[in-house]
C-alpha cells in the first residue's frame, strides 16, 4: 500500500515547486481533486501543475466561468467549485467532456462534489499551518495514482521542495 505523500510547504513558491513537478509527471486522463479551506495554496498549486505542463500562462481561479482551460504538453481543465451548491450543478456542466481522457483534470473544492468524479483519482489535502506553512497531504486512489505518487517522491529526492 503507498502511504500518503505528506509535504509541508513554506511559500506559494515551494507550493508552486511541488505542482510543478507534479505536472511534469502529470498523464492524459489524470483527475486532481483539490481539498482545503480558503487561502490553503489551491490556486498556487494548480499554477504549478499547469507550468509543469508546459503552460505558459498563469493559471488564475475560475470564479465566474466554473472551467478554465489551458493549453500545455496536454490541456489542463482547471475547475473551482467553490461556489457550487448543489452536486447537479457539476454534473449539469458536462463534466464527462473534460474527464474523457485527453488532458488533466484540476479541481479546487472537489469535496463539494466528490461523487461526480472518477473514483480513481489523486486527493491533495491542503491545510493551513502557519501563515506561509502549508501541508499538502497527496492520497492516491487507484493504481495509476499510486505510480504517480511514487514518482514523486522519487522526484523530490529529499523530502525538501526544490525551486
Ligand atoms: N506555503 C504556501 N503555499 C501556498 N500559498 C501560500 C503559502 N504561504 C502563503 N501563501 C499565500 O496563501 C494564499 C493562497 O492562495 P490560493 O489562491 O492559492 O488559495 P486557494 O486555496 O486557491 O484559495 P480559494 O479557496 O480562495 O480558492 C496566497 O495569498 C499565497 O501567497
Ligand atoms: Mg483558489
Amino acid at each position: 500500500m503507498t502511504e500518503p505523500l505528506v509535504m509541508t510547504t513554506s511559500s506559494p513558491q515551494e507550493t508552486q515547486a511541488l505542482g510543478r513537478k507534479l505536472g511534469a509527471l502529470a498523464r492524459a486522463g489524470d483527475v486532481y481533486l483539490l481539498s482545503g479551506a480558503l487561502g490553503t495554496g489551491k490556486t498556487c498549486l494548480t499554477q504549478g501543475i499547469a507550468w509543469g505542463l508546459g503552460v505558459q500562462e498563469y493559471a488564475h481561479s475560475p470564479t465566474f466561468v466554473l472551467v478554465h482551460v489551458y493549453r500545455g504538453r496536454l490541456p489542463v481543465y482547471h475547475m473551482d467549485l467553490f461556489r457550487i451548491d448543489d452536486i447537479r450543478e457539476v454534473v449539469d456542466l458536462g463534466i464527462d467532456d473534460y474527464l474523457e481522457g485527453d488532458g488533466v483534470c484540476v479541481v479546487e473544492w472537489a469535496e463539494k462534489a466528490v461523487e461526480a468524479f472518477p473514483v480513481e483519482h489523486l486527493l491533495v489535502r491542503l491545510e493551513h499551518v502557519g501563515e506561509q506553512e502549508r501541508r499538502l497531504t497527496l492520497e492516491p486512489r487507484g493504481h495509476r495514482y499510486r505510480e504517480l505518487v511514487e514518482a514523486l517522491r522519487l522526484a523530490l529526492g529529499s523530502a525538501e521542495v526544490q525551486r
